[in-house]
């Protein structure tokens, strides 16, 4: 089938010819056979590379163009959220269609989507959105749910798996399109989704999969390929047989530090020949974070033609790295699996380090066959190599079989709802109940009936769930049982809509009805005892002056050990998750903290962004609960800093847009105290601070001047 038999807009028809694009795919094909340009909801579990989410891009426009209605477009990670934001934008930025990325704040319905045809989004903000029964929910015609098999993951599953049944709910004749390339129970979903599916094993680009041990590679086919050994290292040599024949390689490892090592290994040893535009970017990323010897590494790699990729580097760099290897500029990436999702680079070699990783506190563990997939899938991706490999490396005779039978001719596990734990499950009842404003008993049926876990857990556990959650909600004051209906109170529409764990809730307003007087400690504790706060890993070294610190502690703390329910270890990570955001929002350089807590710029980035979150959730609770209003001025200068990152001084300069804290203390140093004393100053002299340019200076220098106007 052509793209141009497809009764698409002629408009889009010309796009897709424009981009080269011919044929479907077959199983495109098929999913269109099946009705998806005619409304049907469809589950697509085709191999990777197969051309699932360009398809999603297809439905979406045509929606759009046809007049349907809007487009919600879901992916479980905000980079590849983005990446499709940015594909709709790039590719089609002339249709004048209206597309959105949005992914952060949770605490509003957004009412500015209206305006928007295209919204790219995660689960996690679509959730968020749907709390708050926004108007232009009812006119969206079709949801693309991308990489549907995070349904199985711990964190994102349940979300997802909620989301799913309140839309199911809320908007049931909207079109559904599901999209993965790694279910193994691929009907069981489909009949969840109330979706017809689409299977098939068929990949544009033949991707051949093998077993490296002892020098040689024996694929899935038979073949055996002698590999020259000249480093004596399994990588080093994959690695250099994939460059010396011209193509690039990918290298999946399961830690951060062994991504780092092994890509300074393969720096120095390889040796590879400069490619043009290596050392422009080199340069490049010496000014790329506020982390100098992060720079320095990256830059030096760089240069030598490979790099690391996890998430501690900054979405930046990350994007740089990626757009370098598109480029040919890198010869090899080593990434962790935070680039194992829906990306297309041109990889003709994924190599697997170890089948197996570290866990915490569970020693090693196999990876899923999903994952193995998902990684293996990176390789051989269309309009780059005309074949993919994917290889994993044995290191005895007996574990060549077994890579072979787990992985390479094994499939992947069957998703299961992820739903079941107590803990989750009353967050998500008691976000159903403030969707729908109170339900009886058969409400919470229906809930149920559609949940992924009705049909993977028994009547009676399912039963004690929903029994506990609402004991817990009942008892926290967050809903009200009477005459058969479970109502939510305004204090648990609150906290639904601020998108915290009801828990967080609790903890806050035991903290303040016990009248002590908060500091900026206890503040930063709370924070971090939250169970919406991530919390950072302890260190065996670290223990015992932890252990000191908890007892000096313990007396500013709003909340005793016994006031919660926590073992010993959790109450040391959350202390040293508290003075990190102390170090934060005292100014202490980003070099000095990534050093101290064995962090990367990225991963601040992302401690700080849950921590903003639930500042700003605390100071709202704060509203509510009687005694707490005195703080509230506190509250809202230390929910500034935890964003931002600077001490009190410069909570009105951090606030003008573009200005960080580094700047911000820049400004203060060279004598602006305050906006006013920035417009009063005017454009030059504000250029004459370091890391000010032209456009910043005119940015600010507006802001400034608009914030006096409406002030006078
Ligand atoms: N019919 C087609 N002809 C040529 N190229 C295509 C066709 N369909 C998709 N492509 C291209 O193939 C590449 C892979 O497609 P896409 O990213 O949609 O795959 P996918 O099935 O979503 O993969 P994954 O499971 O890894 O997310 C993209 O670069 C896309 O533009
Ligand atoms: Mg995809």
């Amino acid at each position: 089938m052509l793209f141009s038999e497809l009764p698409l807009h002629s408009v889009l028809k010309k796009k897709i010819a424009g981009r080269g694009l011919r044929e479907l795919y077959p199983p495109q094909e098929e999913a269109i056979k099946k009705g998806l340009f005619e409304g049907k909801n469809i589950l697509m579990v085709t191999q990777t590379a197969s051309g699932k989410t360009f398809l999603a891009e297809l439905l979406a426009i045509d929606t759009v163009m046809k007049g349907k209605g809007k487009v919600v477009y879901l992916s479980p990670l905000k980079a590849l959220a983005d990446e499709k934001f940015r594909d709709f934008t790039l590719y089609y930025g002339d249709l004048n269609l209206r597309t959105i990325l949005t992914v952060g704040n949770y605490d509003s319905d957004e009412p500015r989507l209206e305006r928007y045809d295209i919204i790219c989004t995660t689960y996690e903000k679509m959730d968020s959105l749907v709390r708050h029964r926004p108007n232009w929910l009812e006119k969206v015609s079709l949801l693309i749910i991308d990489e549907i098999h995070y349904l199985d993951d711990e964190k994102r599953g349940p979300v997802l798996e909620s989301l799913i049944a309140n839309l199911k709910l809320m908007i049931p004749n909207s079109q559904l399109f599901a999209l993965s390339a790694t279910v193994g129970n691929s009907e069981e979903i489909a009949s969840w989704i109330e979706a017809e599916l689409v299977e098939s094993n068929w990949r544009p680009v033949p991707l051949r999969e093998g077993v490296f041990f002892r020098g040689k590679v024996i694929y899935r086919d038979g073949d055996v390929e002698k590999i020259n050994t000249k480093y004596s290292s399994p990588i080093l040599d994959l690695v250099n047989d994939t460059i010396t024949d011209g193509g690039q390689a990918l290298v999946f490892v399961n830690s951060r530090r062994r991504a780092v090592s092994l890509s300074k290994i393969l720096a120095d040893r390889l040796e590879l020949d400069p490619v043009e535009g290596a050392e422009e970017l080199s340069e490049k990323m010496r000014n790329s974070s506020e982390v100098s010897s992060l720079n320095e590494e990256l830059s030096q790699l760089i240069s030598s033609g490979v790099s690391y990729h996890h998430a501690g580097l900054t979405v930046e760099q990350r994007r740089e790295i990626e757009k370098a290897f598109r480029n040919g500029i890198l010869k090899v990436i080593v990434a962790t699996p935070t680039l194992a999702a829906g990306v297309n680079l041109p990889a003709r070699r994924v190599i697997i380090e170890s089948s197996e990783r570290y866990v915490a506190g569970e020693g090693s563990e196999p990876i899923k066959v999903l994952e193995y997939k998902q990684f293996a899938g990176r390789a051989g991706r269309p309009g780059f190599d005309e074949y993919g490999e994917a290889i994993l490396i044995a290191r005895s005779t007996y574990e060549v079989e077994d890579l072979f039978k787990t992985y390479i001719n094994g499939s992947p596990e069957k998703i299961r709802s992820k739903m079941g734990s107590p803990l989750k499950f009353r967050t998500y009842l008691l976000s159903y109940l403030v969707t729908f404003n109170g339900v009886n008993e058969e409400g919470i049926e229906r809930y149920l009936e559609k949940l992924l876990l009705f049909r993977q857990t028994s009547e009676k556990k399912l039963k004690e769930l929903v029994e506990d959650s609402l004991k817990m909600l009942i008892e926290g004051n967050f809903v009200i049982a009477t005459g058969g209906t479970y109502l939510p109170t305004e204090l648990g529409k609150y906290v639904a809509e601020l998108y915290i764990d009801p828990l967080t809730a609790l903890y806050t307003m035991r903290a303040f009805t016990k009248g002590k007087r908060p500091t900026e400690f206890s503040i930063m504790h709370l924070i971090a005892s939250s169970p919406d706060m991530p919390k950072l890993r302890l260190k065996s070294r670290e223990m015992v002056s932890l252990d000191d610190s908890l007892m000096q502690y313990l007396p500013e703390m709003l909340l005793g050990l016994q006031d919660r329910d926590i073992e010993y270890e959790e109450a040391l990570a959350e202390l040293k998750t508290a003075f990190f955001l102390l170090d934060w929002i005292n100014e202490v350089p980003e070099q000095e903290i990534c050093d101290k807590y064995d962090l990367g710029p990225g991963d601040i980035y992302s401690f700080i962004e849950s921590a903003s979150w639930i500042a700003y959730a605390i100071r709202r609770l704060a509203e509510i609960v009687p005694g707490a209003k005195l703080y509230l001025s506190l509250l809202d200068e230390l929910a500034v800093r935890v964003e931002k990152g600077v001490k009190r001084e410069l909570v009105e300069l951090a606030s003008i847009p573009n200005i960080g804290r580094v700047r911000a203390r820049r400004l203060y140093n060279a004598g602006f105290r305050t906006i006013d004393d920035i417009a009063k100053a005017g454009e030059e002299r504000l250029k004459r601070v370091e890391g000010i340019g032209d456009a910043l200076a005119k940015g600010i220098m507006s802001f400034a001047l608009k914030k006096l106007s409406n002030k006078s």
